[in-house]
């Protein structure tokens, strides 16, 4: 397995895989890796010659007070863990070397950023898709992963490879889960234990309002997934229902439906979402 951490390198050996022709898959995290990013890079490498992983805390997308100081970090697993999944390339650039100088331009997501986790989260999508953007130059792959966990994120990341007629297809991946329920997280080793016990609550009271939404439409479904979520100790950000990925309110038309949800606890924020047909 390479590490690399040089733009300059990484683009050469990845130039010289593709003139073999050799196919890339490409997954970017922000490393402290789990089983969720281990299904992307599955993913990958089942259909992919070349699975490139990064590993980059990208500062662009916290926003002030978020925790970019304190995101969990432990580079040293991280390579374990892409080793262990045959990982071919893991990219771990330092910020010098993704932002030498302060960006003279970003991309801005103007569609679809008023609700969900973009209503409280101000410029962070454009955070994402300005480091997306970057790194699908760099790696240049057939094809990125990116888990339904971030539901937001991989519609977002759709529309804009679709806007600018990117050569890579962005595919979303279904969330992997711990065996109560709760998506896996990096965030997660940052609930207490009393939080930890009551998190699993949150895919439940999602599932249970799918079913809602099935007999009684979404204003009732909203309710009784907030009526639920209200009982927590943590914080409820939102509950909305959407269509998907437009993000739109639902039509009459059999569409995909996304319902999701964010809890704020003291040190962490858990999302989760259901991406069903009605
Ligand atoms: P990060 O939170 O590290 O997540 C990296 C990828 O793993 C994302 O596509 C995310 O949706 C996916 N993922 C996380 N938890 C998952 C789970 N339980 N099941 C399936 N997939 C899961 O998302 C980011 O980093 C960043 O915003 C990034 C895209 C890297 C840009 O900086």
């Amino acid at each position: 397995m390479n590490v690399i951490t040089s733009i300059r390198e990484l683009k050469k050996h990845l130039r010289r895989e593709q003139k073999n022709g050799r196919t890339i898959g490409f997954v970017a995290t922000m490393g402290y890796l789990h089983e969720g990013h281990r299904r992307l890079m599955q993913e990958s490498s089942h259909n992919h010659d070349v699975t490139v992983v990064s590993v980059f805390v990208n500062p662009l997308q916290f926003g002030p007070g978020e925790d970019f100081e304190t995101y969990p970090r432990d580079e040293e697993r991280d390579k374990t863990v892409c080793r262990e999944e045959g990982v071919d390339v893991v990219f771990m650039p330092s910020a010098e070397e993704m932002y030498p100088k302060k960006m003279a331009s970003s991309i801005a997501v103007e569609k679809g950023t008023d609700v969900l986790c973009g209503r409280s989260r101000p410029g962070h999508f454009s955070g994402v898709a300005t480091v997306v953007m970057k790194l699908l130059q760099i790696v240049r792959p057939d094809a990125a992963y990116f888990g339904q966990k971030d539901a937001q994120q991989a519609a977002v990341l759709e529309t804009m490879a679709a806007d600018y007629n990117l050569d890579t297809s962005i595919r979303a991946v279904p969330t992997v889960r711990e065996n109560d329920g709760l998506a896996k997280s990096s965030r997660n080793v940052r609930l207490s234990e009393a939080e930890r016990k009551e998190a699993p609550a949150i895919y439940e009271s999602l599932k249970a309002g799918v079913d809602t939404y099935r007999q009684l439409g979404k204003q009732k479904a909203v309710e009784q997934v907030s009526g639920t979520l209200a009982g927590l100790s943590g914080t409820v950000d939102y509950v909305e229902l959407w269509t998907y990925p437009d993000l739109q309110e639902p039509g009459k038309e059999a569409e995909r439906l996304v319902l999701a949800a964010a809890v704020q606890y003291d040190h962490a924020r858990l999302i989760d979402n259901i991406i069903f047909i009605p």
